[in-house]
This record gives structure tokens, C-alpha cells and sequence, in this order.
């Protein structure tokens, strides 16, 4: 049976009230990214950055999963088929909204991370500068995100899927950011159909074979219905 490989981005979480980075007015255009999402902005002021992820964590544990997640939850339920999500965002919008073994290629808010031992727990809501580890006790919490100049996580389960795609699609992402960016490419050299459902063109546009524009909770479902209805 077809197996469907699909990654998302900020686009699909924007309609749930959480802002995506490149838009208008998005979140790097009010901080700047060296400052907040690379692991020398965290070691030059750690304060601004656990702010910053603390104020992004409580926003996201207060967002509610809208009906582009809550759509691909049923594909998931109702498809024959293997479906996998692959998302490059931190929230845990996907997962509010009923989809199972979402894999955060970025991480995750709700992660804390020691930078010492590697130790991985449940973020508290407001992480402090020099919060201790549980299991080394060192003063090296960090947010459980993948910042810029680090590596993804899960990079070698995500080829093994894009490498068993029959049916790719790119939802609510730029096309901007690598690795990501070239999943596309590795889901083509897999044989797989592409679509990309976005509210606008992305910078990968022209790599697929179908493009939807619109926003996802209008597009994403319908998207839904049309693969679960020609069953
Ligand atoms: N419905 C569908 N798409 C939307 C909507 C919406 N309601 N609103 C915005 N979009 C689209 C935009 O047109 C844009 O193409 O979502 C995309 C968001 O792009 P980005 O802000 O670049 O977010 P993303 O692609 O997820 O960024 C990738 O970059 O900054 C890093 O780690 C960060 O995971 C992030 C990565």
C-alpha cells in the first residue's frame, strides 16, 4: 500500500495563533536569529535565550491544534498505508491534534536538554539560566531544540522514509532551510508524487508535481478527503 511521507513547518501551526519565521512581521524579523537560535548566541547571553524559548513554550502549550493538524491525525487513522509526519516545528500542535509518532526534526519546546550529559526530561514552563540537570545536577539545562549550525535529529529515519515515499507533500514551510528543503528531491528519487500545500509559493515550488495554495485549514483538509475518498 502507498506510503505517505509528509513534512511541515510553521505555516501549518500559523492559523493555531503561532507566528512562522519568514512572514511578514515573523519571528525573525523581531529576533534576530544569531541573538536567539544558535548555540553562541546561547552561550553569549543565556538569559535572552531562555526568554525567548520560555515566552515561545507558553504560547505553544497554549495553542490549540487546528483543523490542518487535526486532518492529518485522520489520514493517518484512516490511510491503509503507512503515513509519517516530519515536522520542523517545536510545538506540540501535531500531536494536541491526534497524529502519532510525529518526528521533530528540530525539536521540541517541551524538551529540556543537558548540554553536559545529554540527558533529556519534560521542560518546566519558565526554564531558568543555570537550571541543574536532574541526572548530572550541572547547571546546563537548554531548550530541546535544534538551533542553526546544529544537526537534525532523526536525519537517518527520515531518509529511510522519504526513501519508501509513494506520496510526498510539503505543508506550511518556506523551502528555505536545509535539510529540509531538499526532502522533496529525496522523495522524487524515490518514485514518489509530490505536493506542496502552502499559502504561497515556496522557494521549492518548482520541484513539485502539484501545488495547492491556500491556507492549511482550508487546504490540508480538502487535500485529505481527496486521498481518502479515490480509496
Ligand atoms: N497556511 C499555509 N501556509 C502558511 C500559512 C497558512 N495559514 N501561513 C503561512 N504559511 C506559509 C508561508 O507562506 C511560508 O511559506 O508557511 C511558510 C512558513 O515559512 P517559514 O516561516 O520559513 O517557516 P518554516 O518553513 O517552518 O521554517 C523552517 O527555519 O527558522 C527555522 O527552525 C526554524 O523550523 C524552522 C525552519
Amino acid at each position: 500500500m502507498e506510503k505517505i511521507v509528509i513534512l511541515t513547518g510553521a505555516g501549518i501551526s500559523a492559523e493555531s495563533g503561532l507566528g512562522t519565521f519568514r512572514d511578514e512581521g515573523g519571528l525573525w524579523s523581531r529576533h534576530p536569529i544569531e541573538d536567539v537560535a544558535t548555540p553562541e548566541g546561547f552561550a553569549r547571553d543565556p538569559a535572552l535565550v531562555q526568554g525567548f524559548y520560555n515566552a515561545r513554550r507558553v504560547q505553544a502549550a497554549r495553542a490549540q491544534p487546528n483543523a490542518a493538524h487535526r486532518a492529518l491525525a485522520r489520514l493517518q487513522r484512516n490511510w491503509p498505508g503507512e503515513v509519517v509526519i516530519v515536522t520542523q516545528n517545536v510545538d506540540s500542535l501535531h500531536e494536541a491534534g491526534g497524529a502519532q509518532g510525529v518526528i521533530h526534526m528540530h525539536g521540541t519546546l517541551a524538551g529540556a536538554l543537558c548540554a553536559a550529559c545529554g540527558h533529556r526530561w519534560p521542560a518546566p514552563d519558565e526554564m531558568a539560566v543555570g537550571e541543574p540537570c536532574p541526572a548530572c545536577t550541572r547547571p546546563t539545562a537548554r531548550p530541546d531544540v535544534v538551533w542553526f549550525g546544529e544537526m537534525p535529529y532523526h536525519m537517518d529515519e527520515i531518509y529511510d522514509h522519504l526513501a519508501g515515499a509513494s506520496i510526498f507533500a510539503a505543508i506550511g514551510t518556506s523551502g528555505q532551510v536545509y535539510p529540509a528543503a531538499a526532502f522533496v528531491h529525496e522523495a522524487i528519487a524515490a518514485g514518489a508524487r509530490t505536493v506542496e500545500l502552502n499559502l504561497e509559493p515556496s522557494a521549492g515550488v518548482s520541484s513539485f508535481d502539484e501545488t495547492v495554495f491556500g491556507p492549511a485549514t482550508q487546504v490540508v483538509p480538502a487535500w485529505v478527503d481527496g486521498l481518502l475518498g479515490q480509496r
